[in-house]
């Protein structure tokens, strides 16, 4: 029992240090090709504090001008995101409980003071499929709330290694990464934490 809302699964150490090594492998080799960029917030063109990229058939951006959305092509190269790696697509056999794969996975990269503000993930048609996060390099503090904004809220500290699965009741739930505790890990060698979010984007026809 770990106290987490209805719907939310922590899976502590879900990948050991091979693993994550090898993880933190495939997404340079995804970024080699699809570069990180700083997504900004739509109408505002505020730039988020995260730098990101993604792998899949679809990838989630967002700019001043078309607001959030997916695409299959990278915003500057124009060219369609790699592949997820057969790691990845383990992993969402192993956890989501969903009959189709995900079609979409955000490489969010922070920086030793990059957070992320609570919100929903509610750009997908299919709210029936999980979101499966896996958290890589330095420890965050993550803050998750209901479905309501402005409702209360809980943290827990990620570490390297870990999965989260925001399903069920708790798919559109609210959360948001308050802080990075830089120095908390040797996975990447230059600091810092990687988020990967795996999603599936459009309607499994179920
Ligand atoms: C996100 O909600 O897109 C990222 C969550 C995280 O970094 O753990
Ligand atoms: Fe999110």
């Amino acid at each position: 029992m770990t106290g987490l809302p209805e719907g939310i699964v922590h899976y502590p150490d879900h990948f050991d240090r091979p693993a994550q090594e090898a993880l933190v492998e495939a997404v340079r080799n995804v970024v080699r090709a699809a570069p990180l960029f700083v997504p900004t917030m739509p109408r505002t063109g505020k730039p988020m504090h995260v730098r990101m990229s993604n792998c899949g058939s679809l990838g989630w951006v967002t700019d001043k001008d078309n607001g959030y959305r997916y695409q299959p092509t990278h915003p500057q190269t124009g060219r369609n995101w790699p592949p997820i790696p057969p790691a990845l697509l383990q992993l969402w056999e192993d956890v989501a409980s969903f009959g189709a794969p995900p079609e979409a996975c955000l490489i969010n990269f922070y920086g030793d003071t990059a957070k992320m503000g609570l919100h929903q993930d509610r750009d997908e048609e299919e709210f029936s499929a999980p979101v499966v996060s896996v958290s890589l390099g330095d420890d965050c503090l993550f803050r998750i709330g209901g479905t309501t904004r402005g409702g209360p809220t809980r943290s827990i500290r990620l570490r390297s290694g870990d999965v989260i699965v925001l399903g069920g009741a708790a798919r559109l739930c609210f959360h948001g990464v308050d802080r990075i505790y830089p120095g908390t890990s040797t996975l990447l060698k230059d600091g810092g934490r990687i988020n990967l979010t795996l999603r599936r984007v459009s309607s499994a026809g179920k």
